[in-house]
C-alpha cells in the first residue's frame, strides 16, 4: 500500500506509532470534538488521492464504531480512493447466531456496518467459530483475520521445549495445535463449561511429564476461563503456569483472580492497550497492508 496515509484515533496512538514504523507510512491523527448534547465531531486532514488506512482498536465499542463509521465517511468526502480499517481488536464475533430466541445476531449487524463502510477490513484472531472466514459476515469489503501464531511463536521460542501448551478449550484447537507444531511443544486442550459470565469449568486430559504450561487463549474477558484452567493445571501438580492471550479485554483489577488461581505472569498481545502488552502484531498487520493490492 505505498502512498497510503494512516489515520489514527487519540486512543490508538501507542500502536499506530508501532504500525507506523513497522509500515513507514505517513500518519496523521484523527480528531474528535463532543459537542454538550453528546455527540461526536470526526475530522481527518487527508491528501486527496492517496489511500486511508484508519488505525483504531474496537473493545469497548460501542461509541467507537459510530466514530470508525463518521471517519470513513470523512474520508471519502476528503477524497480517499480507498479505506481500510486497521482494527486489531474486532468486536461482537461471540454472538455469531441467535442463542435465545428473542436474540441478535449482533456479529452480522456489526459485519454489515462495517462492510458498507469500508473497502477493507484487517483485523487479528477475530473470534470465528462458527463460519469459517471473515469474509462471510463483512459483505461488501475484502475482509481479513489475521493469525496471530507468528507473534506468539516468535516470543515461546525463547523458551524451553518441555513447556506445555495449553488451550482451556476445545475451540482453541486449531490454533494451539498451529502454535505448538511451529514452536515444537507438547499441547493439550481442556473441556470447558460456562455456567455464566464469570462462572466457568474446565477439565484437562491426562498431562504429560512437564513442569511448566503456557496457557494460551484468544481473549481474557473476565478471567475466568483462565483461572479455571490454571487452577485445574494446579491440582494436575504444574507449578509453572503463565498465560498468552492475544486479546486482553481484562479488567486490571482482575488480574488479581489469575494470580489467585496460580497464573505467574498474563502476557497479551498489543491489540487492546494493557499493561499486560508484550508481543506486537504491528508487524503482522504491516505486513497484510503491504500485500494488499
Ligand atoms: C471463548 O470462547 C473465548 O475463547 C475465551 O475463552 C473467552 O472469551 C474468555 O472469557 P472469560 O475471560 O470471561 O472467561
Amino acid at each position: 500500500m505505498a502512498g497510503a496515509h494512516l489515520h489514527v484515533f487519540p486512543d490508538a496512538r501507542r500502536f499506530g506509532r508501532s504500525l507506523q514504523r513497522a509500515t513507514g507510512l505517513a500518519v496523521s491523527a484523527v480528531r474528535l470534538h463532543t459537542f454538550p448534547d453528546g455527540e461526536t465531531l470526526v475530522r481527518v486532514d487527508h491528501p486527496r488521492g492517496a489511500d486511508a488506512v484508519l488505525v483504531r482498536s474496537l473493545h469497548d465499542p460501542n461509541a467507537k464504531l459510530l466514530e470508525v463509521l463518521c471517519a470513513a465517511d470523512a474520508l471519502r468526502r476528503a477524497g480517499a480512493r480507498r479505506v481500510t480499517l486497521v482494527a486489531p481488536y474486532l468486536p461482537y464475533m461471540r454472538q455469531d447466531r441467535v442463542f435465545s430466541a428473542g436474540e441478535p445476531n449482533s456479529q452480522r449487524v456489526v459485519g454489515a456496518l462495517l462492510g458498507g463502510a469500508f473497502d477493507r477490513l484487517l483485523t487479528v484472531e477475530a473470534h470465528l467459530h462458527r463460519i469459517q472466514r471473515l469474509a462471510e459476515v463483512v459483505p461488501g469489503a475484502r475482509a481479513r483475520s489475521l493469525c496471530a501464531a507468528p507473534a506468539l511463536a516468535e516470543w515461546l521460542a525463547a523458551r524451553r521445549r518441555d513447556t506445555l501448551l495449553v488451550g482451556p478449550d476445545a475451540e482453541s484447537a486449531p490454533w494451539v495445535r498451529a502454535l505448538a507444531r511451529r514452536v515444537a511443544m507438547p499441547w493439550i486442550v481442556g473441556a470447558k463449561v460456562r455456567r455464566g459470565d464469570r462462572r466457568v469449568e474446565v477439565r484437562l486430559p491426562a498431562l504429560p511429564a512437564v513442569r511448566r504450561a503456557v496457557l494460551i487463549d484468544d481473549i481474557a474477558s473476565s478471567g475466568a476461563t483462565l483461572a479455571a484452567a490454571a487452577r485445574a493445571l494446579h491440582r494436575a501438580g504444574i507449578g509453572r503456569i503463565d498465560a498468552i492471550v492475544v486479546h486482553a479485554l481484562i479488567q486490571p483489577a482482575a488480574l488479581a483472580r489469575l494470580q489467585r488461581a496460580g497464573v505467574r505472569r498474563l502476557l497479551s498481545c498489543d491489540t487492546v492497550p494493557h499493561p499486560s502488552n508484550a508481543i506486537s502484531v504491528a508487524p503482522l498487520l504491516a505486513a497484510a497492508l503491504a500485500g494488499h493490492r
